[in-house]
């Protein structure tokens, strides 16, 4: 990892993912978690105060240092038990069955082998534990996914390799996950082609 990518994208993400339309999202999303909870791309931590009260620990799995370290304010403020346990969640160093719920917040977009990641997901979530999720993805409409097509080189360089045109819905059901709820809306504030999503509940069989 270079300089940018290890000490300064990890800042700049933290405050892209402040902005105050991602709140309610986060409240959304975090809605029904419950038990030992496994979060990949646990970035700064933002979703830790939304963390329901069932949830008993949460194993978050972040390959940015700084991350962790602009966590720490918001690790002092909660009482759940939240551990740094994995570094890739493409490669999770978890046994099979290990969790009831899994957390992802505008992460498939950036982990390379998305399709690795869900299936560890798959492997390590208990039958009938939840993953829990918000991505920004490819949009439903076409004017928009051309916008998308041209633009997502740039934003791949600029933004650690976050990918624009990602079909969220078909990889999450792809990797064999049940759909239980879904949401797909562009989200407030934010440019059509950044900020197409997909917010959702679905199950591990
Ligand atoms: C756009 S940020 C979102 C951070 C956080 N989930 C949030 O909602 O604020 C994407 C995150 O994915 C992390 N990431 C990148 N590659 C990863 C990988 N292979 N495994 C797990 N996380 C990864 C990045 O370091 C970054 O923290």
């Amino acid at each position: 990892m270079g300089l940018y990518s290890e000490r300064v994208l990890p800042r700049i993400v933290d405050v892209a993912c402040r902005m105050k339309a991602a709140a309610p999202q986060r409240q959304r999303v975090c809605q029904g978690l419950a038990g030992d909870v496994v979060e990949i791309g646990f970035g700064s931590g933002l979703n830790v105060p939304f963390y329901p009260p069932a949830v008993t620990q949460v194993a978050a799995v972040e390959p940015a240092d700084v991350g962790w370290k602009l966590a720490h304010r918001r690790l002092g403020a909660t009482t759940i038990p939240v551990q740094r346990s994995g570094l890739d969640g493409q490669s999770l160093p978890f046994p099979d069955d290990s969790f009831d719920a899994a957390l992802s917040t505008w992460t498939m977009c950036t982990i390379p082998d998305v399709d690795a990641a869900l299936g560890e997901l798959r492997r390590v979530l208990k039958p009938g534990g939840t993953l829990h999720f918000v991505e920004h993805g490819l949009a439903p409409d076409e004017r928009v996914r051309h916008w998308q097509h041209r633009l997502e080189p740039v934003q791949k360089r600029l933004f650690g390799g976050c990918h624009l045109t990602r079909p969220i819905v078909e990889l999450v059901t792809g990797a064999g996950f049940a759909i239980k709820e879904l949401d797909v809306y562009y989200e407030e504030d934010s440019p059509k082609f950044l900020g197409a999503n997909s917010l959702g509940v679905a199950q591990s069989p």
